[in-house]
C-alpha cells in the first residue's frame, strides 16, 4: 500500500488534548493506517528551522515546522481566520483583509511546500487539508511533485455571489485546479463551488468533473466526514463509571442535563443558546431547578478581536441568566472555558438527556456524531440539531431547528425533554446506524479510493 502523507496546519500531538474537529478526526484516521503528518507544530519562534522537526508516536510519524511571529499574525490569525473563515461560514461582515496578509499566506504555503516535497516519495499519497493550505497542491506541482494529491476542505462552502466578497478570489480558488481530487462535506458545498467555477466558463460535468478555460482538469465531489463511531462508544461506556462523569451526575441531584461542547467561535450560534436557554426558563417556571446546562466552551484564536468580543458577550449573557434565576443550590448554566479529553467528554454526552447542536453554520460539527455514539441504547438523549451543521443530512431523526430563532431552540428543548422512551429510542437507532456504517474508515476509504482513480 502507498504510504499517506497528510498535511493540516493543525497537528494533533501527541499528549495534547486540543479541540477541533480536524485534528481529532485525521487523528482517528491515521491512528488506523499509518502515515506521514506534515503541519505546524503549533510554536512560534524569531527564525524557523529550514526542516521539518520528525516525532514518532504509535504508527504516525510527524514532520513538525515552526511559524515566526509573522507568519503566524499574516497567514494564521490574519488571512485564514480574520478572511477565509468569516467568509466561508457566510459571514462577510466580519471579514477582515489586508494585502499584507494574502502575501504572507502565500508565503507559509510556498514554505510549505519547500519543507515537504523533499520529504515525499513518488508512490506517495499526498491529502492537504483545510482552508489554510488552498495553494500548497499548486506550490507543490511547481516543485516537480509528480505524485496524487487530494485536498479536503473541512468548512462550508458558500454560493458563489459570497465567494467573490473575497479580493483576489480569482487567484486563490482556481489553485484547486492542482489537485487531483477536491474533497467537500455536503452535497451542497459541492454543487456551490462547482457553480462559482461554472459562473467563470469552467465546463463541469455531473459527475463533479470540471475543466477550467484554461484547459486543467480536476473532480470536485462531497466525502461527508465522520467518527470511529466504535471507539467513541467504547471510552462513553467505560467514562460512564470513571470519577470526573461519577462527579458530574452527582452534582446534579436528579436534575436534567443538556450539553453543549463547542471551540468558542462565532460560527457555533452560543449566544443564540444561552439566550434562548434563557427564554425557555422564563417561559417553563416548571423546570426550574429541574434541568442544568452545561456548556464546555473552550476559547479558541484569542488574539483575533471577534473571539474576544464573543467571549465578553457570553460571560454577560450567562451571569444575566444566572443572577435572574439561580437559587442557592442550583445554577442553570455552568459555563466551563477549558478543554476536555475525548474520553471525559465521551461520558459527559452518555449522561446528558440532551445534546445541544446549534451553528449558525459549520461544515460537518463532529460533536452531533460523538454525542449520537455515546448514548446508552436503552436509553438514549434527544440530540438538538440546528439544520446549518453539515451533520444535518445524515441525522435527520434529531429535532432539527433553526438556531436564529430561538422560540424554535426553546419549544425543541420542550420537545426533547418529554419525549417518550420509545420515540428516543427509535430516533437514536437510526441516526446510531448511520454515523457508526459512514464513520471515520469509510470516509478515509471512499475519499482515497476516488482519489487513486
Ligand atoms: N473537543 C475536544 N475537547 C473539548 C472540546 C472539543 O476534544 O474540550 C473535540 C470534540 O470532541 C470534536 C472536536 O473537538 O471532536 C470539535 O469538532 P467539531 O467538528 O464539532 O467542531 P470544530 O471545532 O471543528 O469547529
Ligand atoms: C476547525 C477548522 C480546523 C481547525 C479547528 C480548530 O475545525 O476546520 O482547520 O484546526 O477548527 O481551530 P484552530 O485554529 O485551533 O486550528
Amino acid at each position: 500500500m502507498n504510504r499517506l502523507v497528510v498535511v493540516s496546519n493543525r497537528v494533533a500531538q501527541p499528549r495534547e488534548a486540543r479541540a477541533g474537529g480536524l485534528a481529532s478526526a485525521m487523528q482517528a484516521a491515521l491512528e488506523q493506517c499509518g502515515g506521514l503528518w506534515f503541519g505546524w507544530s503549533g510554536r512560534i519562534v524569531d527564525e524557523a528551522d529550514a526542516t521539518p522537526r520528525m516525532e514518532r508516536a504509535g504508527r504516525i510519524d510527524y514532520a513538525l515546522v515552526d511559524l515566526t511571529r509573522s507568519d503566524h499574525d499574516e497567514y494564521y490569525l490574519g488571512f485564514a481566520n480574520r478572511t477565509l473563515w468569516p467568509l466561508l461560514h457566510f459571514r462577510p461582515s466580519l471579514l477582515d483583509y489586508h494585502r499584507g496578509d494574502f502575501a504572507g499566506y502565500q508565503r507559509v504555503n510556498a514554505a510549505f511546500a519547500r519543507q515537504l516535497a523533499p520529504l515525499l516519495r513518488d508512490d506517495d499519497v499526498v491529502w492537504i487539508h483545510d482552508y489554510h493550505l488552498i495553494p500548497l497542491g499548486a506550490e507543490l506541482r511547481a516543485l516537480g511533485v509528480g505524485a496524487r494529491i487530494g485536498f479536503f476542505l473541512h468548512v462550508p462552502v458558500p454560493p458563489p455571489a459570497l465567494l467573490a466578497v473575497l479580493p483576489h478570489h480569482e487567484q486563490l480558488f482556481p489553485k484547486l485546479a492542482a489537485y487531483d481530487l477536491v474533497g467537500l462535506q455536503t452535497w451542497r458545498d459541492r454543487d456551490a463551488l462547482l457553480a462559482y467555477f461554472r459562473e467563470r466558463d469552467a465546463s463541469t460535468g455531473a459527475d463533479g468533473n470540471v475543466e477550467l478555460p484554461d484547459g486543467r482538469r480536476f473532480e470536485i465531489a462531497a466525502f461527508p466526514i465522520g467518527i470511529d463511531a466504535v471507539k467513541v462508544a467504547e471510552q462513553a461506556r467505560k467514562a460512564a463509571g470513571s470519577p470526573a462523569t461519577a462527579r458530574l451526575v452527582r452534582s446534579l441531584e436528579g436534575r436534567k442535563l443538556v450539553i453543549g461542547v463547542d471551540r468558542l467561535d462565532y460560527s457555533k450560534g452560543l449566544p443564540q443558546r444561552f439566550e434562548a436557554f434563557g427564554r425557555f426558563l422564563a417561559r417553563h417556571a416548571a423546570w426550574r431547578a429541574r434541568v442544568s446546562f452545561l456548556q464546555i466552551a473552550p476559547p479558541s484564536r484569542e488574539q483575533v478581536q471577534e473571539y474576544r468580543d464573543l467571549r465578553s458577550r457570553l460571560e454577560r449573557l450567562a451571569g444575566a441568566t444566572n443572577g435572574r434565576y439561580a437559587e442557592p443550590d442550583w445554577v442553570p448554566i455552568r459555563y466551563v472555558n477549558r478543554s476536555f479529553t475525548q474520553g471525559t467528554l465521551a461520558g459527559f454526552y452518555r449522561v446528558a438527556d440532551i445534546g445541544l447542536v446549534t451553528p449558525l453554520r459549520d461544515g460537518m460539527n463532529l460533536v452531533a456524531k460523538e454525542y449520537v455514539a455515546s448514548q446508552p441504547p436503552e436509553d438514549p438523549g434527544v440530540l438538538v440539531l440546528s439544520s446549518f451543521a453539515g451533520a444535518a443530512d445524515e441525522l435527520a431523526e434529531a429535532i432539527i431547528i433553526n438556531p436564529l430563532d430561538p422560540e424554535d431552540i426553546v419549544e425543541s428543548l420542550e420537545h426533547a425533554l418529554s419525549m417518550p422512551l420509545a420515540e428516543r429510542r427509535e430516533r437514536w437507532a437510526a441516526m446510531f446506524e448511520r454515523v457508526s456504517r459512514n464513520d471515520i474508515a469509510a470516509w478515509r476509504q471512499a475519499f482515497l479510493e476516488r482519489l487513486a482513480g
